[in-house]
């Protein structure tokens, strides 16, 4: 069986580590691996035991405050005060799904949709990322009567058959479905080529054309607009659109996947292919939607869709409900209320710059990338060469929980620190991530 990384059991706690935790964290985690299936995995040698959480800080069961700079499901700040007083209002008054008339749905969409070109114009609900990515694969398969997908290497894309067959970041034990195919991600680090954008398209083009040589009819591309599990890979504005043309070229679909960069996180524009002045044909959004409460979308063209919905109905009991849009209504309030993307431009910036100053003096910093309050920070063991050092990176994560700065990594190697905070995330915050930076990598060159 070929190897492919797991990104997802690297950080990650195991029995062996058990014997060093103290009495109460023992007892959860033995709780936990009494009560809960083996397929959870909690992140930390000594796993972090959270009770409270206030815009980007956390605080532990013993009261230790920790600076978040992982969680970007709680966007606008863990527990926002409108997006409390909007659930608690909704929730107080009624609760149904989408086969009653009412208006918060319909209100909703019609501010979202403000967001997107014009072009993309229908929106559909569900409940998690998973299930957004899984109806766009049905609809793909739909429009274009074809069933072949491409993901990025290290793409993931959610839970479900359809999904968990299109994310090779599940690792080699999860199968990948046959209609099912990979191409390099866009990684300005380490792709030579001069033109990023004209190189992933050909890349897509010899996936599409190797379909065609196993009888697979292409049906689209599925792709993250900042390939977060491919380690955070921005890349140059525009570079996408050579990838559109070629997915159009080949009768398929562009599905942008905005479960991570959507909601102004990467700062340049609202949603992550807005960097790249594209118009996909299908969205799907997640996580920071509705701040926490379990909300999740696809917004589409109309004709696209049409090629679905014409035929089969859509019904997901909780997708769309009236508490789950006064959530997502409010998120959107604060986003423009608090200016998050000009936010996010400015604070992710100056957090770049600051991370950049430490790239100067700590050799083990290979890369320094990002948009927005979405940053990559890879770490190599040797510069010329970019080798992956992924046993510094865990054990940098590792030191920075002790500093109490939560975050992880990321990418097909596990060596970019994946900086990636509540748009909350302020100024005054540099410097405790920084200067913990700065005193861990010191620590690991000496060790
Ligand atoms: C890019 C991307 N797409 C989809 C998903 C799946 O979302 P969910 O966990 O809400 O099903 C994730 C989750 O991490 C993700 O990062």
């Amino acid at each position: 069986m070929a190897t492919r990384s797991t990104i997802m059991d690297t950080n990650s706690f195991r029995a062996e580590h058990a014997d060093a935790l103290d009495a109460r964290t023992r007892s959860l985690t033995d709780r936990r691996g009494q009560l809960l299936g083996e397929s959870y995995r909690l992140f930390y040698r000594n796993p972090v035991h959270l009770v409270r959480g206030e815009g980007q800080y956390l605080w532990d069961a013993a009261g230790e405050k920790y600076l978040d700079v992982y969680n970007n499901v709680a966007s606008i700040g863990h527990c926002h005060p409108a997006v409390i007083a909007a659930v608690h209002e909704q929730m107080s008054q009624l609760n149904t799904h989408t086969r009653y008339l009412h208006e918060r749905i319909l209100d909703y969409t019609a501010d979202l949709l403000t967001t997107v070109p014009d072009a993309i114009n229908k929106a559909m609900y569900m409940c998690t990322g998973s299930e957004a990515n899984d109806l766009a694969i049905r609809i793909a398969k739909a429009w274009s009567g074809g069933s072949g997908i491409i993901v990025t290497q290290e793409a993931y894309h959610g839970t479900s058959e359809l999904t968990s067959g299109a994310s090779p970041a599940l690792g080699s034990g999860q199968p990948l479905a046959p209609t099912t195919r990979l191409v390099p991600p866009p990684d300005r680090y380490r792709v030579d080529a001069p033109d990023l954008g004209a190189w992933w398209a050909q890349e897509i083009q010899k996936q599409i054309d190797d379909m065609a040589a196993h009888g697979i009819k292409f049906a689209g591309l599925l792709v993250d607009s900042i390939f977060s599990s491919d380690g955070v890979l921005p890349g140059p504005q525009g570079f996408l659109k050579p990838a559109l043309e070629v997915v159009h070229a080949n009768g398929g679909i562009f599905i942008a996947d905005e479960v991570q960069p959507g909601f102004t996180r990467t700062g340049d524009s609202f949603w992550g292919f807005g960097r790249h002045g594209i118009v996909p044909d299908v969205v799907t959004l997640g996580k920071p939607m509705g701040n926490g409460i379990p909300v999740s979308g696809l917004l589409a063209k109309a004709n696209v869709l049409a090629a679905f919905s014409d035929d089969i109905p859509y019904f997901n009991t909780f997708g769309g409900n009236p508490v789950s849009m006064a959530a997502a209504q409010a998120v959107l309030q604060v986003i423009r209320e608090e200016k998050l993307q000009e936010h996010s431009l400015k604070v992710g910036g100056q957090l770049r710059n600051e991370l950049a100053l430490l790239a100067d003096r700590h050799p083990s910093v290979g890369d320094v990338r990002g948009a927005g309050l979405f940053t990559g920070f890879e770490l190599v063991s040797d510069r010329e060469n970019k080798t992956p050092d992924k046993a510094l990176a865990l054990d940098v994560i590792e030191r920075l929980r002790a500093e109490r700065v939560l975050t992880s990594v990321a990418g097909p190697y596990g060596n970019v620190l994946k900086l990636r905070p509540p748009l909350a995330f302020q100024v005054e915050d540099i410097d405790w991530l920084v200067g913990s930076l700065d005193k861990v990598l010191t620590a690991c060159a000496v060790k």
